[in-house]
């Protein structure tokens, strides 16, 4: 099988893979990065949501052949050492979490909007297509808010 290179993290990572292998697999099965959720697997639920090159993708239906040579973060790249992304921290501030599967690609969109919209409109953060079964949306509105707030 070929092998692709990405940056994962901020670190290099060599996967071994078919071309057409869907990103999330490599990194929940292969590289045992979960934070990624899979929950439709066709690009819907947006539960897997990640960065490529700072802006948010699904990798349950991006092919690992189309991030060689790219920069691929997840949620446990977003923290700095101990110290949370803001985002991270408005969220547990907020309280936003009910069952938390959907959050780890809520917080990945939420980063991505405040990177391109520093101060986002209550329209703007519905614009996020992530789904939440728990129906925490409210919060994680405020949770946003805040981030805007307080970046
Ligand atoms: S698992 Fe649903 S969009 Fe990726
Ligand atoms: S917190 Fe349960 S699906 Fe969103």
């Amino acid at each position: 099988m070929p092998t692709y290179t990405f940056d994962l993290n901020g670190t290099p990572v060599t996967v071994e893979a078919a071309a057409d292998a869907p990103l999330l697999w490599v990194l929940r099965d292969g590289l045992g990065v979960t934070g990624p959720k899979y929950g439709c697997g066709v690009g819907v639920c947006r539960a897997c949501t990640s960065h490529l090159d700072g802006d948010a993708f699904q990798p349950c239906t991006t092919p690992v052949a189309d991030c060689a040579g790219h920069a691929v973060t997840t949620i446990e790249g977003l923290a700095q050492g101990d110290t949370l992304h803001p985002v991270q921290q408005a969220w547990i501030d907020e309280d936003v979490a009910q069952c938390g599967f959907c959050q780890p690609g809520q917080i990945m969109a939420a980063v991505a909007l405040l990177a391109a919209n520093p101060h986002p409109t209550d329209a703007d953060i519905d614009g996020i297509e992530n789904v939440c079964r728990c129906g925490t949306y409210v919060r994680i509105r405020r949770a946003i808010h805040r981030a805007a707030a307080d970046p």
